[in-house]
């Protein structure tokens, strides 16, 4: 049990269970690209954990870079903005494969993916740690996936609780069990 805050945490992923489904991500990745010279793009934070381990185990000559997504307000017909902050590489004819910690919602990518898309990539391919299905509202495709997982809110290897929990080198779930 873990307290991050004011709430407490439960083990639910072990650090050898990640490792083990990362393994078997990156061979995938590494047959399915290879000779493609694939371009990684992470997306920080919570996904630099992640992104480090999956490209350590990757046997194919491959590129990463990292990008924070920022959301502002547009004007009233745009909504809320995302833009993409420190994306330094010409993504024209690669093939690009998106590193995210984890998809909720769905919005973030759902409106991330196609801003990459308009800048001709010859693909882009989603590669998430996590996924919590019941929580989609946006949806979008994982290509790639380690873990799907209860709507639950986790902490622990890149997830953050307010800043904190990042350095977990497990995976935790939110412990809904009130003590009276
Ligand atoms: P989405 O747009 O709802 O799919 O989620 C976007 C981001 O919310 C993810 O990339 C995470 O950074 C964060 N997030 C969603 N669920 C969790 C969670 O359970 N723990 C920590 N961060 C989360
Ligand atoms: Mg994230």
């Amino acid at each position: 049990m873990v307290q991050i805050h004011d709430k407490s945490f439960i083990p639910y992923l072990s650090e050898a269970q990640i490792k083990e489904k990362i393994k078997v991500m990156a061979a995938g990745i590494s047959k399915d690209y290879a000779d493609k010279k694939p371009l990684f793009i992470a997306i920080l934070n919570g996904a630099f954990m992640f992104a480090s381990d999956l490209f350590k185990e990757l046997t194919i000559d491959a590129e990463i870079s990292f990008i924070k997504l920022a959301s502002y307000s547009g004007t009233k017909s745009t909504g809320n903005v995302l833009t993409a902050i420190g994306l330094d590489t010409d993504i024209n004819g690669r093939h690009v494969i998106i590193i995210e910690d984890i998809v909720d919602t769905g919005k973030t990518l759902s409106s991330f993916l196609p801003q990459l898309e308009h800048q001709s990539p010859a693909s882009i391919k989603l590669a998430a740690l996590l996924n919590k299905p019941e929580a989609t509202t946006h949806p979008v495709k994982i290509d790639y996936l380690c873990f799907s997982i209860p709507n639950k809110f986790v902490v622990g290897y890149g997830l953050d609780y307010d800043g904190l929990g990042r350095n977990l080198k497990e995976i935790y779930q939110l412990d809904d069990h009130v003590l009276v």
